[in-house]
């Protein structure tokens, strides 16, 4: 009895001339006095807020990004030139100044937490109990969304405040941040004057997974689980980085309202979802308790397929009327529980610890496990992430652990049962190839360099990768195959591979070795921004390397100091130090030249910011240009060129046989160009 769609959505603001007419022509901002700025600067706001939700949370954009943007713009300039308040502004979604700290704020009505239970005994057990109080109810069902919770309080009709759970009673004000999560309104039409809802902010599943191997590439940890990744962007002091995360919002409940309460759950939920908000996608109306145990037992079996990570099923008795007379325990509400999924954790041995040498030379401890599966995936390494956790989790050969498997990243060990054998320590020389490691915080790093086959590898792999030196052929395989058989030792020794070297490994065709010195050949004519990324320093993603490259030569990057390369901002001091460690130390410093010797010849380019701000996939092959020549022509003029789909992404270009990225921005909505439409939108309108 699904009942997704029965109330109409939220409907447009009347008579806005915005959401009409988007195209409508503006009257110079001079001619206008502050009264008639006001006027048409809320006549935006709600035309914008509007705008946001066909295109955020129904995903059915009624204007085009171009008509959007002139709104926006104009909006901006009314706030700027008249000293506009931006309280519920829609502009402050691109994220306010850093903060300081976060500042605590009462709850307009206490965050309690639900009673719940993994045994179906214990539900039938809290709804005879309710049913003994207030007898036979019918249940409200809904996923329960593992996610950071968040309070949002809504004063005549425009946003004032977000605020984090904290201890229940007052909680950090995260405003700035949640603003930036396009699904959430900042104005409501036909708001009451004051409404406070709860919702959870999430990371989905997809985006998070790209949005991981993004940190990766860029050096940065990775985030354990969607949760971790969601509740530490919305807590953090820079509203502008948050606004680059993709995190999405699903809204459940009122907490206070102005106007009279709804009689159900249900109607609360269609009343939430009239208001514009994301509400859960499955709830559901069930009779009595086996329905909740029968609802629960779908959410396990499609688990797998939704976008969200779930714990649990909560069962609310819908009848909002016996919520007071049903009452709350010390912590619980009793006209809710919570029915739980069984986690994605399996028990098993370990086997031991080894260590795995990354492309930065980062040691990092991995268990080896007693194959388990957990919730139908077998599951035989789990990460320890370093020397640290592996102390404090106290493992070894032997360990009973619990591992959890979260958003489909690598399974992690999160308990440990029975501790087996403690006596790791991180080797004081690299596994791989003998090195000595060294300890930067609880990390631990081989110092071999290049000199070590286990770096070597990863490095050429990054270093032909297509966002690189893009040299086709020059894959994992590849790359395998020339450091184990020891045709590449230094990353130079590319250039000197011939023909006759690569079909003396029997692996290679004649044509195929060919096309791969071909390959190799043309990376020597490259771009500064692609080789400096090229070179895997820590730390440095493209985007940072481009920043790099609008500054400095690369002679001047080579004698930069980390003051220098501080002064570009938003440059931090770890960015600075890698790269400045990069161009001192020998074998970094010796790579280039010896790079530049053979006559990889990095031009740096420099362009204008026309397409600051716009983030653009590719997939599939173009016509008219190489991958490597668009993605150079838009980075060129400002433009961030990324390799996977998220929320983030404005355009996915679309060349001949397109990968899975095209399905990818189906689902996300994200705008699909063909080559054509690529240079309409993109390319024809940059300077020559
Ligand atoms: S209703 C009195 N509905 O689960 C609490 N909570 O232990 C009423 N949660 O911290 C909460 N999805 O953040 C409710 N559909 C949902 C939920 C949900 C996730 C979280 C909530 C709370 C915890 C309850």
């Amino acid at each position: 009895m699904a009942s997704a769609s029965r109330q109409p959505e939220r409907a447009p603001p009347e008579d806005n001339p915005y959401v009409r007419e988007p195209e409508l022509e503006f009257a110079p901002v001079e001619d206008l006095d502050a009264g008639q700025a006001r006027e048409q600067a809320q006549a935006l706001r709600e035309a914008i807020d509007h705008h946001d939700y066909r295109y955020y949370t129904l995903n059915d954009p009624i204007v085009s990004d171009h008509a959007y943007d002139r709104l926006f713009g104009r909006l901006e300039e009314l706030e700027e030139v008249f000293d506009l308040d931006r309280q519920g502004s829609p502009t402050r979604r691109v994220g306010g100044p850093v903060l300081d700290e976060l500042e605590t704020v009462d709850h307009v009505s206490p965050m309690l937490s639900l009673d719940a239970s993994e045994e179906a005994e214990e539900v039938r057990s809290w709804a005879d109990m309710v049913e003994g109080k207030v007898g036979d109810v019918a249940f409200s069902c809904e996923p329960k969304f593992d996610g950071f919770s968040i309070e949002l309080v809504y004063e005549d009709g425009q946003i004032a405040r977000a605020v984090t759970r904290g201890d229940g009673r007052r909680g950090e004000d995260v405003t700035e941040n949640v603003l930036t999560i396009g699904q959430v309104p900042t104005t409501i039409p036909d708001a009451p004057d004051l409404l406070a809802v709860r919702g959870e902010v999430y990371m989905p599943k997809s985006a998070f997974q790209a949005f991981n191997e993004e940190r990766v590439q860029r050096g940065e940890d990775a985030f354990a689980n969607p949760r971790n990744a969601a509740a530490g962007t919305v807590r953090m002091l820079d509203p502008s980085t948050v606004a680059r995360r993709p995190l999405s919002l699903f809204v459940y409940d009122i907490l206070e309202t102005s106007a009279p309460d709804p009689d159900t759950q249900q109607a609360a939920v269609e009343r939430l979802r009239g208001y514009g908000f994301p509400v859960p996608d499955r709830h559901e109306l069930v009779d009595n308790v086996e329905g909740v145990i029968a609802y629960r037992e779908r959410l396990v079996e499609d688990r797998e397929d939704l976008d969200y990570e779930v714990d649990g099923a909560i069962a609310k008795v819908d009848d909002q009327s016996v919520w007071d007379e049903l009452g709350t325990t010390a912590r619980h509400p009793r006209w809710a529980f919570a029915y739980k999924l069984p986690p994605k954790t399996g028990t098993t041995r370990m086997q031991g610890i080894t260590v795995q040498v990354g492309r930065t030379g980062q040691l990092t401890p991995v268990a080896m496990l007693e194959p388990l599966d957990v919730q139908g995936v077998t599951i035989r390494r789990a990460s320890l992430h370093n020397a640290e956790q592996v102390a404090e989790l106290g493992v070894g050969e032997g360990a009973e652990v619990t591992v959890e498997r979260a958003g489909d990243v690598i399974p992690q060990v999160k308990q440990v049962l029975e501790p087996g054998q403690t006596s790791f320590t991180m080797p004081e020389t690299c596994p791989v190839c003998g090195s000595e490691v060294v300890q930067e915080g609880p990390q631990h790093f081989c110092t071999g360099g290049l000199a070590c086959p286990a770096q070597l590898r990863a490095r050429l792999e990054h270093y032909g990768s297509r966002e690189a030196m893009d040299i086709e052929g020059l894959g994992e395989k590849t790359a395998h195959l020339l450091v184990d058989e020891g045709l590449v030792t230094e990353l130079v020794d590319l250039y000197e591979l011939t023909v006759e070297d690569l079909v003396a490994l029997d692996r290679y065709a004649e044509k195929s070795a060919r096309n791969l010195v071909e390959e190799i050949e043309a990376s020597r004519d490259t771009d500064l921004t692609s080789f400096l990324y090229g070179l895997g320093i820590r730390h440095v993603g493209r985007d940072t390397a481009r920043r790099l490259v609008e500054r400095f030569t690369l002679d001047e990057l080579m004698d930069a100091t980390e003051d220098q390369l501080r002064e570009i901002e938003g440059l931090g001091p770890k960015v600075a130090a890698a790269v400045r460690r990069l161009f001192t130390s020998e074998a970094g410093r010796g790579t280039v030249e010896a790079l530049r010797a053979v006559g990889v010849s990095p031009r740096r380019e420099q362009g204008g910011d026309e397409l600051a701000g716009l983030t653009v996939v590719f997939t599939g092959a173009l016509e008219g240009y190489t991958r490597r020549e668009a993605t150079e022509m838009l980075e060129h003029h400002g433009a961030n060129v990324t390799s996977s789909v998220t929320s983030n992404t404005d355009y996915l270009v679309v060349g001949e046989d397109p990968g899975s990225k095209l399905d990818e921005a189906r689902e996300r909505e994200v705008p699909v160009l063909d080559e054509e439409a690529f240079e309409a939108e993109i390319v024809d309108r940059l300077p020559p």
